[in-house]
């Protein structure tokens, strides 16, 4: 999603402007744009379609020189792709980047027309700029004064940053739905929708808060709330590294995150996995009482986040013996619920910051729910500040689009909760001890899965020409088949759906020819032996089939021409889920890459996503 960057400094900041968009570039964007004041309050702005490159290419031609500036990287949401919407907006001496959507931004746009204002963009941002401006002439006074009169008149979600080129000692940052943080310099600051944006430049930051309205200049930050009344924010110091976000021997963010999960997964056991128990107690020493009350479990989430908590779903109610719904956020935040007694909802999000989970979790405390967990790969995010509690996965920072690390470290935690709350329900400590013992595995099970990278490499190449594909899976591996296709999907474009296998018949089966491949997850477990059946109706209509199975596990007639049996290494039973995950992973990303597709940022996608 759309991407912000602004500073404010004594040193020309167009460099680090650009090399902040460059950073922000994961998130998923299609335009960008940049607008610097310089010492005569003279704006300069340049905006592109497509590549931040494009823009540092324009930077270096035009030799833009500032001391104070705004930069974005856009997606679109109001109005097309283009130079012209791209940001920041401008109206006569304000200057404004905005992430989110004005919901009321017609009736405004309508209002500012009757008072002469025109317009040059189709986007709901230029709006504000054309309101700010009409709220100083009205009011006179400074920006800070014209933006506390214009936010009641705006509905809708604003993170958004803005300036006036008169007074280029200051920029102005609000936080209303979207999330903005402060980075902390020596003599400058600088603010951003992502706290990438700005490792090289500062390391303090302050996180602002629903509401927040910040004024920014080179030695002094205040911070008030939509009334105007002084509040304070904590400084906080963050140990990332910029080598943590470089590619380093590999060929995209994606692939490395992939071979990153054996150590994401070691150190989101780390101090909370022994060799007896699990140990949750971060959660606050009255943890065990609270988790004994609960009865059921709510998960909400989306896209690759649900799928995980889909697996969840099996572990909870066949390990801890507790009942479990899985909700998609945005179905969940629109219909009528009712909430099972001692219900604990759980957030679950890499990112923190999805518009339509956050907004399910503030719906979620009018209801009866006893608490709220958040599992989540940011610690200071808005998902993990508004919940009760939160257990942090420690994937270290992920940068490719396709969620990989943060998807395995994700189930890795709800299965250290899932012993804990089967612990605390009479599970048996025999069956405890077996579970922690997989787990502890899991790293080196998914090292020795990754050994099979060259064999699935070359089994995607049978996909170029594709343009459809089935997953199957049954049991716990049936949302493992939902994530195949889902990263399929996502990075080559290829059509991807997955099936529950016994679902089959009542309809995809009709997809079913000799152009159709059907990937199959299926591990040496009891579900077997009905999975097999499945694959048999695949074959004899002359399916593609794509069988990924464990080492021991027989076929009849294993070299079909149209049977590929993916031998996988053997896996303990409780963690083949996760296991299972990964070459289905590989699998997309060699599809990607015969297809020359934009692995990291995949079209129309985005990292984070603050908008509903
Ligand atoms: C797919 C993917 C998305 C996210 C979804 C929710 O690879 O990453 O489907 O899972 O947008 O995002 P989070 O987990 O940040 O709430």
């Amino acid at each position: 999603m759309c991407g912000i960057i602004g500073a404010v400094s004594q040193r020309n900041i167009t460099k680090i402007l650009l090399n902040g968009l460059l950073h922000l570039e994961y998130r998923g964007y299609d335009s960008a744009g940049l607008a610097v004041v310089d010492e005569h309050s003279h704006i300069n702005r340049i905006r592109c379609l497509g590549k931040v490159q494009k823009l540092v290419d324009a930077a270096n031609r035009e030799n833009l020189i500032g001391v104070v500036g705004l930069a974005h990287t856009r997606w679109a949401t109001h109005g097309i792709p283009s130079e012209i919407n791209a940001h920041p907006h401008i109206s006569e001496y304000i200057i404004v980047v905005h992430n989110g959507v004005i919901e009321n931004h017609d009736q405004i746009r309508k209002k500012l027309i009757s008072y002469g204002y025109s317009f040059s963009s189709e986007t709901d941002t230029e709006v504000i700029a054309h309101l700010l401006n009409m709220k100083q002439k009205q009011y006179g006074g400074s920006l800070l004064q014209a933006v506390l009169k214009s936010i009641p008149e705006i509905s809708g979600s604003f993170g958004m940053v803005v300036m006036d080129s008169r007074k280029s000692s200051t920029i102005i940052a609000v936080r209303i739905g979207n999330p903005l943080v402060i980075g902390c310099g020596m003599g400058e600051n600088f603010v951003a929708s992502d706290q990438l944006a700005l490792l090289s430049i500062a390391n303090s930051f302050i996180h602002l808060e629903e509401g927040d309205i910040a004024e920014i200049s080179c030695n002094k930050i205040a911070i008030f709330n939509v009334m105007g009344d002084i509040v304070n924010r904590n400084k906080v110091k963050l140990n990332i590294h910029h080598d943590h976000i470089s590619k380093g021997i590999y060929k995209h963010y994606m692939q490395k995150e992939i071979y990153e999960q054996p150590i994401a997964i070691k150190n989101t056991l780390l101090g909370r996995c022994t060799n007896k128990e699990i140990d949750l107690s971060e959660l606050g020493i009255n943890i065990g009482m609270f988790l004994k009350k609960v009865k059921h479990i709510q998960i909400i989430a989306c896209g690759t986040s649900y799928n995980s908590g889909m697996v969840s779903r099996y572990w909870f109610e066949s390990l801890a013996n507790i009942p479990c719904d899985v909700e998609i956020a945005s179905e969940f935040r629109y219909r009528k619920l009712q909430v099972r007694k001692d219900s604990l909802l759980i957030a679950l999000s890499q990112s923190g910051e999805t518009a339509d989970t956050l907004a399910a979790l503030r719906l979620s405390k009018k209801l009866n729910y006893i608490g709220s967990l958040a599992i989540c790969n940011v610690l200071y995010s808005s998902i993990v500040r508004e919940s009760d509690l939160y257990l942090i996965t420690k994937s270290g920072i992920e940068i490719g689009v396709a969620s990989t690390k943060t998807f395995s470290t994700q189930l890795t935690v709800l299965l250290m909760l899932v012993i804990k709350l089967g612990s605390l329900n009479g599970m048996h400590i025999e069956v405890q001890r077996k579970i922690i013992k997989a787990i502890q595995m899991l790293p080196y099970r998914i090292e020795q899965v990754l050994t099979k990278d060259k064999i699935i490499e070359k089994i995607a190449s049978d996909f170029f020409d594709k343009n459809h594909a089935l997953f199957l899976g049954r049991g716990d591996h049936y949302p493992i088949a939902m994530e195949g296709a889902l990263k399929l999907k996502e990075i080559s474009y290829i059509h991807a759906e997955a099936y529950a296998a016994g679902e089959l018949k009542h309809g995809p089966l009709a997809l079913v020819d000799n152009n159709m491949p059907v990937i199959v997850i299926a591990p040496n477990n009891q579900l077997l032996k009905k999975l097999k059946c499945n694959i048999e109706e695949v074959r004899t209509r002359g399916g593609l089939l794509y069988i990924f199975t464990d080492q021991n596990v027989e076929f009849r007639k294993n070299d079909d021409y149209n049977m590929k049996i993916i031998q996988l290494p053997y896996v303990e039973d409780v963690i083949a889920p996760i296991f299972y995950t990964i070459p289905l992973q590989l699998l997309s990303y060699y599809v990607a890459l015969i297809k020359s597709r934009d692995i990291d940022q995949p079209r129309n996608l985005a990292k984070s996503v603050t908008v509903e």
